[in-house]
């Protein structure tokens, strides 16, 4: 009798509930999962706990789910719009169930990078009036990369900022890049993002200099009669007769503490040395150039096998072409996997 009479009341309480209104609850955990790992990059300018920074404060707000569906889908100001495939109807949800289970903040936290002294007008537009420097870092690094892969045009820039959520797999597969599950940055709008702004942001990574997209990755450690193996892949991600060439290049390899060079292959070795930008000691190749599409492969065999605290990795340096101003770009060689089978 009571299970019916409660049904009873749900019933009536669906018909007075407007429509739409019966959508989606929220799962609080999945949300902080989905606004904490590396699909999405929300954070970035709403703060790593929702606090706000660049963007406004999400924490403890108590938006509504249409609220926050229509602020994500179809932004009131610079905010990039963000499409289902990068943000679902469900993930909303969460992420709205995550906010309510926490309390507001006292004041938003600082922004992610703020704005250098004497900065040129392109770096503080991509900064502190759209936020594209908040995800791209102050000198737009994998933005100058990928350019120099293709030897973009303004044209080009325009479709991959406002049409970015349905060209950006394309441009993946053109530079035999392994796309992640979704894209991260949304669409922009060129009613708030105009075309001679975004030309400004351009200009400013075009003059900064394009970079050329070198990449090296390490397999996982094999073992051998006399140590244990490490296998590198260095690769030029640019398209052929477009991408930008790296000259004089060098590949530095962390050695772990402890552990000694039994062996290496590939031409170029110039033996070990210690590193002042890695704080340990590097096994070093010098190579002349890596044009678009040219991949080498170099091996190095160590006395004992790296740990989960300091397995192999290292960083690829060039001297050409150079960055205008800032920090000089080089490629990071991300540590090896511990074993094969995480590969
Ligand atoms: C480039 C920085 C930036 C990124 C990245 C960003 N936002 Fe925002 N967000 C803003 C700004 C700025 C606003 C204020 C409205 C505007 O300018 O569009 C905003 C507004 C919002 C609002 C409305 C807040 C309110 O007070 O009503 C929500 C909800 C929101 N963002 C969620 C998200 C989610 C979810 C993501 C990731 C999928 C995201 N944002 C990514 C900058 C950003
Ligand atoms: C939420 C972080 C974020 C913001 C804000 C952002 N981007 Fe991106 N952008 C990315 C990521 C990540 C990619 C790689 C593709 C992806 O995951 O969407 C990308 C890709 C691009 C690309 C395609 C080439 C490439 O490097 O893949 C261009 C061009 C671009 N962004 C320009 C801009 C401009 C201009 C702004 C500001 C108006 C901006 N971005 C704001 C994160 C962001």
């Amino acid at each position: 009798m009571y299970t019916l009479l409660a049904s009873l009341f749900a019933f009536v309480l669906v018909l007075l509930l407007p429509a739409g209104a019966a959508a989606q609850t929220g799962n609080a955990p999945a949300g902080k999962a989905l606004w904490e790992s590396p699909a999405t990059m929300c954070r970035n300018c709403h703060g790593t706990s929702g606090e706000g920074g660049f963007g406004p404060d999400l924490a403890g707000r108590h938006l509504t789910v249409a609220q926050f569906r229509r602020a994500v889908r179809q932004p009131w100001g610079i905010m990039p719009a963000f499409v289902e495939s990068q943000v679902s109807e469900q993930e909303i949800a969460n992420l709205v169930a995550y906010f309510d289970s926490l309390p507001p903040g006292a004041q938003p936290g600082p922004w992610r990078f703020t704005v250098p002294d004497g900065a040129p007008r392109g770096q503080q537009l991509a900064l502190a009036a759209y936020g594209c420097a908040q995800c791209h870092g102050p000198t737009l690094d994998i933005l100058r990369q990928n350019m120099g892969a293709v030897a973009a045009d303004f044209e080009w820039v325009k479709r991959m900022v406002y049409d970015h959520t349905r060209l950006i797999a394309a441009h993946w597969k053109t530079v035999g890049e392994e796309p992640p599950a979704r894209a991260r940055m949304g669409n922009y709008a060129p009613s708030r993002l105009p075309e001679s702004v975004l030309q400004d942001i351009w200009m400013f990574a075009r003059d900064l200099g394009y970079r050329p997209f070198i990449a090296g990755r390490l397999g996982a450690g094999v073992t051998g009669t006399n140590g244990v193996t490490y296998t590198l892949t260095i690769e030029n991600h640019g398209l052929p007769n477009r991408g930008l060439t790296a000259e004089e290049l060098t590949i530095n390899l962390v050695v772990p503490a402890g552990a000694s060079v039994v062996g290496t292959t590939g031409s170029g070795y110039q033996g070990v040395r210690a590193d002042a930008g890695l704080k340990a000691n590097v096994a070093v190749w010098q190579v002349a150039k890596m044009a678009p599409k040219e991949e080498q492969t170099y091996s190095i065999t160590l006395s004992r096998a790296g740990t989960a605290a300091d397995n192999v990795r290292g960083v690829i340096r060039w001297t050409k072409p150079a960055v205008k101003t800032g920090p000089v770009d080089e490629a990071v060689i991300a540590p090896a996997p511990l074993t094969s089978a995480t590969q």
